[in-house]
């Protein structure tokens, strides 16, 4: 019942914030309320100078995550070639937690023998391990959590070989309440992150509460989700994407704002659809977590996924965030400062018909003539100019690159 009702309000996050509701703390060596940090401000890691990229379980797998299926994605990151595209961070989400111990020490579930072995697994393949766990006593998905037992779970995954943990806020709902008592929680991690003298990219996830995008660089955070859970839809993810604007100067090397894992090739979206999500999420500089099963996608997904010119977009090491120019009904052009003066413009289609769409260089700030590449063709514009014009399918995006 407990996991239930867990799981039902841990689909809607903003909910969560109106107040606490009855979560009992079960184990008795843990108390009701546990001390909590004073607010400091945690001195950079250093880590994911550009947005993470990676694989995650959670929107294709949901829960049902085990051994075999993360090793043989493990296999087919490579296979693939997404590895070497820099997708090198393989998250398990909720669903690997098992009990913990008389010790205390929280161990995977019968899905999974043994995490080191699994890492080191990992790490050979040249990939990067990412684990999720929650500060409440539970996960979203009724798994068991790190609510007081943050440093020994720290532990765990800095021996474990952890080199990226995603920590959702789920139950620690009912315990917590106000801004700075969850930057606590946050910090207390971070903190016990840093104790283990590991690596370890921290992924602050409770849905954009707070302003998070204010103060997770504080708590040693180095990705923050801003919004609610992103479904396989167009307008779920149209949504999240183009509500973005606005959050442009709180992203940065080692500090950005995450509009979640990507749905790229989940089956809900049509190609030009998922297109348009790809051309959003690299111009909003995010953390690009895809979520499909690299197993079996199709040559339109990876090429969608793999297209070089796209993703240095978004691993562009100037680490700016673009923001929307221009909004005129249905269209919308973005821009996204890149290094070497150069600019990346996004034009977006957002109605149902077909629509031509013009940005002129000087809507950018930009004078004179300027030479383009559309990046989604793998083709230069024939001369450089002042202006560019195209007709933009429903829902559709262009994707250029313009120099001088
Ligand atoms: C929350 C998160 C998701 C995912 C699930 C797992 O809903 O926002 O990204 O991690 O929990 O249960």
């Amino acid at each position: 019942m407990l996991i239930g009702l867990l799981i039902i309000c841990s689909r809607d996050h903003a909910a969560e914030q109106t107040g606490r509701s009855v979560i009992k703390v079960q184990d008795p060596a843990v108390p009701a309320n546990l001390a909590l940090p004073p607010l400091r401000h945690l001195p950079g890691n250093g880590l994911a100078r550009t947005p993470p990229m990676g694989w995650a379980s959670y929107n294709k797998f949901g829960l049902a995550v085990d051994e075999k299926l993360i090793r043989a994605i493990a296999d087919s990151l490579v296979a693939t070639g997404m590895r070497d595209a820099g997708y090198v961070y393989l998250e398990i989400d909720d669903g690997w937690q098992g009990k913990r111990g008389t010790d205390g020490v929280l161990r995977p579930n019968d899905r999974f023998q043994d995490m080191k072995a699994l890492s080191n697994y990992v790490h050979g393949k040249g990939l990067k391990l990412a684990l999720y766990s929650s500060p409440g006593p539970k996960s979203c998905g009724g798994f068991e959590g790190s609510y007081g037992h943050e440093d020994q779970d720290a532990e765990s995954f800095a021996a474990w070989g952890v080199d990226y943990l995603k920590y959702d806020w789920c139950s620690a709902s009912a315990i917590y309440t106000g801004a700075d008592e969850m930057r606590a929680v946050y910090q207390k991690m971070g903190e016990a992150l840093r104790a283990t003298g590991r690596p370890i990219v921290y992924s602050l996830c409770q849905y954009g509460i707070f302003e998070v995008w204010k103060w997770g660089p504080k708590v040693g955070g180095n990705l923050w989700r801003t919004t609610n859970d992103i479904k396989d839809n167009w307008k779920s993810m149209s949504d999240i994407g183009f509500s973005q604007d606005g959050l442009e100067s709180y992203a940065g090397p080692s500090g950005w704002n995450d509009p979640d894992m990507m749905e790229v090739g989940n089956g809900g979206m049509t190609i030009e659809e998922y297109r348009t999500h790809m051309t959003l999420w690299v111009i909003l500089a995010a953390p690009l977590l895809v979520g499909n099963d690299p197993r079996t996608m199709t040559n339109d997904i990876k090429e969608i996924l793999l297209n070089r010119e796209v993703l240095a977009v978004d691993q562009d090491t100037l680490g700016k965030q673009g923001r929307r120019l221009i909004r005129n009904g249905a269209a919308e052009i973005w821009a996204k400062p890149l290094s070497e003066g150069a600019v990346a413009v996004a034009l977006f289609n957002r109605g149902a018909s077909l629509a031509r769409i013009s940005v002129r260089w000087s809507d950018l700030g930009l004078n004179g003539r300027y030479k383009a590449r559309d990046l989604w063709n793998g083709a230069d514009l024939p001369d450089a100019t002042n202006s560019y014009s195209a007709e933009v399918p429903s829902h559709g995006s262009v994707l250029l690159r313009i120099t001088k």
